[in-house]
């Protein structure tokens, strides 16, 4: 991504028929791997790059929140080798992308507990926080040492804790790579009215083109919110 015109006015408003909340489940790393004989861990490192891509396209888009299910609060069950990996992986991956992040006008921050991430991990993340927090253009947010029902408790009975890790802004398209349908305690009170968009590919092999066609098939829902559809009065008095 090349860096905007010093002039590039805040984003206030997302183009029609383009989700302003999209929220992704990037699943299915591991098995990208395993099915090339590859350990666990390159398709991690495979999905990172896909990151990337999904950042600027959703920028180009006009997105204007973009939520990732980097890390569940379920996943410490994985081995503790595959863990301190993802942990190493963010970090690199925050560091190296911070400037063109900043360049971009990217805000970027972490949801999720903190304090069992490691030192080196919250640091990052705290100082990529603070460098883009100018951003106006899309906020991502990656969602590390998450529960979507832990948020909503801690949202109930604190009020929240400051540091954004209780209830965000409703979500307007959630995906899902990988093959599987189910949600795994992300954003449950955030997707009340949320498209759903699964998809089969793995998210290694995630392309634009095939954001292009989730994005091209939401803006042919109708959204109803619970109303009845907009209907053209053809009766006759
Ligand atoms: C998603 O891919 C990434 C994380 C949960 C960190 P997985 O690692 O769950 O990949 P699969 O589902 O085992 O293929
Ligand atoms: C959800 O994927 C978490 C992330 C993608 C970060 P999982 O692979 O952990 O979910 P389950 O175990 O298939 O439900
Ligand atoms: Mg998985």
């Amino acid at each position: 991504m090349s860096a905007p015109p010093r002039t590039t006015p805040p984003r206030t408003t997302v183009p029609p028929g383009v989700p302003g909340h999209v929220a992704i489940i990037m699943d299915g790393n591991g098995r990208w791997a395993t099915r090339r004989g590859h350990p666990r861990w390159m398709g991690h490192v495979r999905g990172a790059h896909t990151v990337r891509e999904v950042v600027a396209h959703c920028a180009r888009l006009g997105v204007r929140d973009l939520t990732l299910y980097a890390f569940s609060s379920d996943n410490w069950k994985r081995p503790r080798e595959e863990v301190g990996f993802l942990f190493d992986l963010f970090a690199s991956h925050i560091e190296r992308q911070l400037a063109s992040l900043v360049a971009n006008g990217i805000r970027f921050t972490v949801i999720g507990r903190r304090d069992r991430l490691p030192p080196t991990l919250v640091d990052a993340i705290a100082m990529a926080e603070a460098r883009t927090a100018a951003g106006t253009q899309l906020h991502v947010r990656v969602a590390i040492d998450y529960s979507s029902r832990a948020a909503i408790a801690r949202a109930f009975t604190e009020g929240g804790d400051g540091t954004e890790t209780a209830l965000l802004p409703a979500v307007d398209l959630l995906v899902r790579t990988g093959g599987e349908r189910r949600l795994s305690d992300f954003l449950l009170w955030e997707c009340a009215y949320a498209e759903l968009a699964f998809l089969d590919v793995h998210f290694p092999d995630l392309a634009t083109t095939d954001l292009d066609g989730v994005f091209s098939d939401f803006a042919r829902r109708e959204r109803r919110y619970g109303g009845v559809p907009a209907v053209t009065e053809t009766t006759s008095a």
